[in-house]
């Protein structure tokens, strides 16, 4: 078969660090292991049945069997518009501030294709999502990492980013609550954030995929509600999470009208949009009965009480996460964090994803997903107590 050489710009993007260890899963599943995943993020409960229901509903109607409007339909647009003002008190033009994405990792590889040029260099938080990593490289440009480190409670050192690099930043890119670390933003880190977009003249991309988690009470705030967070960036909100509608492949970018604008170009080219039954019932997760919201954050922290008050009665000194639905665990000296991940593996069949594959920064721990029952949790901490490493 004749061999068709790839692009540069498909050569440039990074490996896939998680297939690897999907690989090796994989072997362990095929012999018949009883393997306890923790090491992925993908929400294991249903989509809630009206959501469902709106879709089969909507997939019957004629007029959505045609191509949907580009740029989105208006009413799923308003009712993004609609569960901002609700849920954190922001108002956003919906034809002018919202770009309705096919999932918010599309719309996080997109923005970089909008904003970056060969040379311009990307703000990138280590550890951190590796979507990012991949827009950049697209783009031509470099990135800059910004260390996470816990003593600074997971957030940015700005000051400690070098002034050369600052000159050609265009671009920043955070997460909160975060993957992988579970950190969360405060309002002082927003407020110096966007002194800091508007001193260097430079974009914040803000990655909100696990806003609707927070525990104990505390919501996760939106980059947005700061003050002047609009004049200096955007937010990208994704259904996936808090509606556990991850294979439907919707989200949304919010913010500052002239990105908004950029991606919806972009995406002019690219698609024309989503198939409009899945915008409608998009619209009927945002704007219907909000309880399974409460419900589904209600079992994330009680999955979490398990497993950190398992891990911590064995002796395994961690920290309980507030948000997201991950737990970010130090390791015990004598491994990395990848000879953790494949001694779990091969001993106890327990999956975690390896720290370092999010970034230099993330050697040392490993990252815990709650997505599984807390019967299987309980299960992982006894398998973790029968290797006595504490
Ligand atoms: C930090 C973060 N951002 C974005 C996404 C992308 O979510 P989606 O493309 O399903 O909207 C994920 C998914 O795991 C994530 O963890």
């Amino acid at each position: 078969m004749k061999q068709f050489q790839p692009s540069d710009a498909i050569k440039r993007l990074p490996e896939q660090f998680f297939a690897k260890l999907a690989g090796k899963v994989n072997r362990y599943v095929e012999a018949g292991y009883d393997i306890i995943n923790l090491g992925q993020g993908n929400p294991d409960q249903p989509t809630p049945r009206h959501v469902i229901d709106a879709l089969q509903a909507a997939a019957e109607k004629p007029a959505y069997h045609k191509y949907p409007p580009f740029r989105g339909q208006p009413f799923l647009k308003k009712a993004a518009s609609e569960f901002y003002k609700r849920e954190f008190g922001v108002d956003l033009d919906p034809e002018t501030e919202v770009a309705v994405l096919f999932g918010g990792k599309a719309g996080l590889v997109e923005v970089s294709q909008c904003l970056l040029n060969k040379g311009d260099v990307a703000l990138v938080p280590d550890p951190g999502y590796p979507d990012y990593w991949s827009g950049v490289a697209m783009a031509e440009a470099d990135m800059h990492m910004m260390p996470l480190l816990e003593q600074n409670d997971f957030l940015p050192d700005y000051e400690a980013i070098p002034e050369e690099l600052l000159s050609k930043a265009k671009l920043m890119f955070l997460n909160y609550p975060n993957n992988p670390t579970a950190a969360q933003a405060t309002e002082a880190f927003f407020n110096e954030t966007v002194s800091f977009a508007n001193d260097q003249d430079l974009c914040v991309v803000h990655d909100f995929a696990y806003g609707a988690i927070g525990f104990d009470g505390e919501r996760p705030r939106s980059f947005l509600e700061t003050k002047g967070a609009k004049e200096v960036g955007i937010e990208i909100y994704t259904l996936s999470k808090t509606y556990n509608m991850a294979g439907w492949r919707v989200g949304f970018a919010v913010g500052n009208p002239s990105v908004v604008e950029s991606i919806n170009i972009l995406q002019d080219h690219f698609y024309v949009s989503l198939f409009s039954a899945v915008q409608e019932a998009a619209a009927e997760a945002l704007l219907g009965s909000q309880e399974c919201v409460d419900e589904l954050r209600a079992t994330y922290e009680s999955r979490r009480n398990v497993l950190i008050n398992g891990l911590h009665d064995i002796g395994w000194d961690v920290t309980s996460p507030s948000g997201s639905f991950f737990a970010w665990l130090k390791v015990p000296d004598r491994f990395t964090s990848e000879q953790f991940a494949d001694f779990l593996l091969d001993n106890v069949q327990i999956v975690v994803a390896p720290g370092n594959g999010f970034g230099e920064h993330g050697e040392g721990y490993v990252r815990v997903g709650l997505l599984t029952s807390e019967d299987r949790l309980k299960e992982a901490v006894e398998r973790i107590k029968s290797l006595n490493l504490f």
